[in-house]
C-alpha cells in the first residue's frame, strides 16, 4: 500500500511528509484553489518538500487532448522529478493518455466511478486510475467493492495500471480498500492520524509511563 497525500496545503504536507511514510501528494483543481494562492509557487514548494523521488500527481484543467498535453509537459518539465499528470475521465483525456504515454510521461486518470472506466483507463495506457470512494459511498454506492472490482479487472487482465483510491471520509474505507488489494490511496491530512489513533494504544502507552516513572521518575534510558 502507498499513502499519498491528497492536498495542496503546504504546511500538512510538510508535516505528514516528516511523520509518516508517503510516497507522494495528489491535487487537483479544487485543492489548488482552496490554497488560494500562485499555481507555480504551491507546486514548486510541494515538489521542494517531497523531494525529486516522490510522486507528484498534478491535475492539468485543459479540456482538448493536444492542450492537456502542452499542459502535462509544461507542468512536467517546470517541476521536474517523479510526476504524473491527473486527467479526469473522458474522450480527450484517453487520447491525451495515448499522446502522453507515448512521450514517456506518467498519466493518473481520475474521477473515476465505474470499473468499467477504470479498464478503459487502463487499456490506453493510464499508470493509475483514482476511483472516488467516498462519493460513492455518498450515492448508495459502494465505493470499496467498485475498487475491489477494478483490483480484480486489472489482475485477470494482467494490465499494469495501479489503484489509487481517491475520496476518503473516514479509516474504515481505506482499511477496506487495503484488504481488497488496492495498490495506493491519496488521502487527506486528517485522516493520516486516524489511521494510527486508538483510544487502547494512547491507554497502554499511559500506562507505560506511569509505571516507568513510578520507579524511575525522570531517569530515560540513556541516564543509566
Ligand atoms: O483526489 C480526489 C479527491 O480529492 C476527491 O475527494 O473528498 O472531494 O470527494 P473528495
Amino acid at each position: 500500500m502507498k499513502y499519498l497525500i491528497d492536498t495542496a496545503n503546504i504546511e500538512a504536507i510538510r508535516y505528514l511528509n516528516e511523520y509518516y511514510p508517503v510516497a507522494g501528494v495528489t491535487t487537483n483543481p479544487t485543492l489548488i484553489a482552496k490554497e488560494n494562492g500562485d499555481f507555480w509557487e504551491i507546486v514548486k514548494e510541494i515538489r521542494n518538500i517531497i523531494g525529486p523521488e516522490k510522486m507528484l500527481h498534478i491535475q492539468t484543467v485543459q479540456k482538448t487532448a493536444e492542450k492537456i498535453v502542452d499542459e502535462a509537459l509544461l507542468v512536467k518539465q517546470t517541476l521536474g522529478g517523479n510526476f504524473y499528470a491527473k486527467i479526469p475521465i473522458c474522450e480527450e483525456s484517453l487520447k491525451a493518455t495515448k499522446m502522453l504515454k507515448e512521450l514517456g510521461i506518467g498519466v493518473t486518470m481520475t474521477a473515476i466511478f465505474t470499473p468499467a472506466q477504470a479498464l478503459m483507463a487502463a487499456k490506453a495506457g493510464a499508470d493509475f486510475v483514482a476511483p472516488y470512494v467516498n462519493r460513492l459511498d455518498n450515492t448508495i454506492s459502494d465505493g470499496v467493492k467498485v475498487v475491489e472490482y477494478i483490483v480484480e479487472q486489472f489482475k485477470n487482465y494482467n494490465l499494469d495500471c495501479q489503484v489509487l483510491a481517491a475520496s476518503f471520509t473516514n479509516a474504515e474505507q481505506v482499511h477496506k480498500c487495503a484488504v481488497a488489494g488496492c495498490h495506493s490511496v491519496t488521502i487527506a491530512p486528517k485522516i493520516f492520524e486516524s489511521l494510527i489513533a486508538h483510544p487502547m494504544t494512547e491507554a497502554a502507552i499511559e500506562g507505560f509511563e506511569r509505571d516507568w516513572e513510578a520507579v524511575y521518575g525522570n531517569k530515560t534510558i540513556m541516564d543509566f
